[in-house]
């Protein structure tokens, strides 16, 4: 995404006529891809689907949100704020292949960033100066999206997809047009970029729900569809927390190549939940900042990923931060089964995948 571009037109839309919207702009690169998923099931080796994870290397199968202290447990984080030990992660997206063969779809990083694939994240507070938010409290998680979801859902009617155009991209972000929960059906010059939304709203008591999602909501009124935390909060979820939004660009580009779609012209992307519309693409945070420095880092409203309230460690630190995959499977090459995931939804023709 052209950043700059994009705070730009978020400020003409918002009629200011100055100044550039402040938000945490930074890539966390891959730390591992692994098919567990600590907040839905945690302990559960493995989990139903492969994600790809981001950020503090204490990321394990259970994170008891009780006991499990990341900041304290992580040695390293594949994000650029290096205080920032937070777990993030997302569905993995494949290529299905005329014979049936699958490929992984690997990322790259977005424009202006460095890393190693990942997931460019952002933290955003208010526009309006005055608002301050209240950053996470230690132990806090959210879910946005729906993993079971085959069609339209209202938990993750804030998770997109954009057709990439080949340079440049000026558009606003929030799922307005050109985006579309379903995977684009055409060649993609510029890959395929998915971005999941959290809400802004927090009920101010639980750090998770047993849908780790209803302690949380989205803003309603004027400015809710925005970047940042503008629309207001209903009474139930008072208090105003940072924009937290993921960025997935997946490299769709080598796969442009009509010989290599289906003959019939559908499009050949499918998640690692098993679904090829895209309704499932999710977004999982487990927030691991130390101390206070995500309060100080929106208080002092940084931007970009230089801040001076946070330590900053560079792309080739952050790219060192791996961990070992847990589940002992193949996730890249051409594969004639992927993720178990896939057949349990029954969506991919069984006989397709053996
Ligand atoms: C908010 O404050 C920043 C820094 O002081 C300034 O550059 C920006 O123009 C202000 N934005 C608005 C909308 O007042
Ligand atoms: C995850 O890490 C915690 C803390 O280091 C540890 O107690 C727990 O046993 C680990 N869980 C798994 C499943 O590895
Ligand atoms: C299946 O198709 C892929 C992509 O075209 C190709 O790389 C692979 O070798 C093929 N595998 C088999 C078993 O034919």
């Amino acid at each position: 995404m052209q950043w700059r571009l994009l705070a730009l037109s978020l400020l003409a839309g918002h009629g200011f006529c100055q100044g550039t919207l402040p938000m945490l702009r930074f890539e966390c690169s891959q730390l591992v891809i692994d098919r567990l998923d600590p907040l839905v099931n945690p302990g559960s080796v493995p989990s139903p689907h492969l994600h790809q994870i981001v950020g503090g290397n204490s990321f394990n199968a259970s994170m008891d949100p009780k006991t499990h202290d990341l900041p304290a447990k992580s040695t390293c984080t594949s994000c650029t704020f290096s205080e920032d030990f937070s777990n993030y992660w997302t569905a993995v997206l494949y290529f299905k292949a005329r014979n049936g063969t699958f490929t992984r779809v690997s990322q790259f990083v977005s424009e202006g960033l460095r890393g190693n694939g990942g997931i460019t994240v952002y933290y955003i507070p208010s526009t309006n100066n005055k608002t301050t938010v209240t950053a996470f409290k230690p132990g806090f998680r959210m879910l946005v999206g729906d993993a079971m979801a085959d069609s339209p859902s209202k938990r993750a009617r804030k998770v997109c997809h954009r057709c990439m155009p080949a340079t440049g991209d000026g558009k606003n972000i929030n799922c307005g047009a050109p985006d579309s929960q379903t995977l684009p059906k055409e060649f993609c010059p510029g890959g395929i970029r998915a971005v999941i939304t959290f809400p802004t709203c927090w009920d101010g008591k639980n750090l998770d729900s047993p849908d780790h999602m209803s302690h949380v909501a989205y803003a309603t009124g004027a400015g809710a569809n925005d970047a940042g935390p503008t629309g207001k909060c209903p009474a139930s979820h008072p208090v105003i927390i940072p924009q937290v939004m993921y960025e997935v660009m997946w490299d769709t580009r080598p796969f442009n190549d009509k010989e290599l779609w289906p003959k019939d012209g559908s499009q050949p992307f499918v998640y690692s939940t098993g679904d090829q519309k895209g309704y499932s693409q999710h977004g999982d945070y487990v927030f691991g900042w130390k101390d206070d420095s995500l309060q100080r880092a929106m208080n002092a409203r940084c931007n970009g990923d230089v801040c001076t309230e946070t330590k900053v460690q560079t792309p080739e630190e952050a790219m060192k931060c791996t961990i070992p995959q847990t589940v002992d499977e193949q996730i890249d090459g051409c594969k004639s089964e992927l993720p178990k995931s896939l057949v349990r939804r029954g969506e991919i023709d069984l006989a397709d995948t053996l």
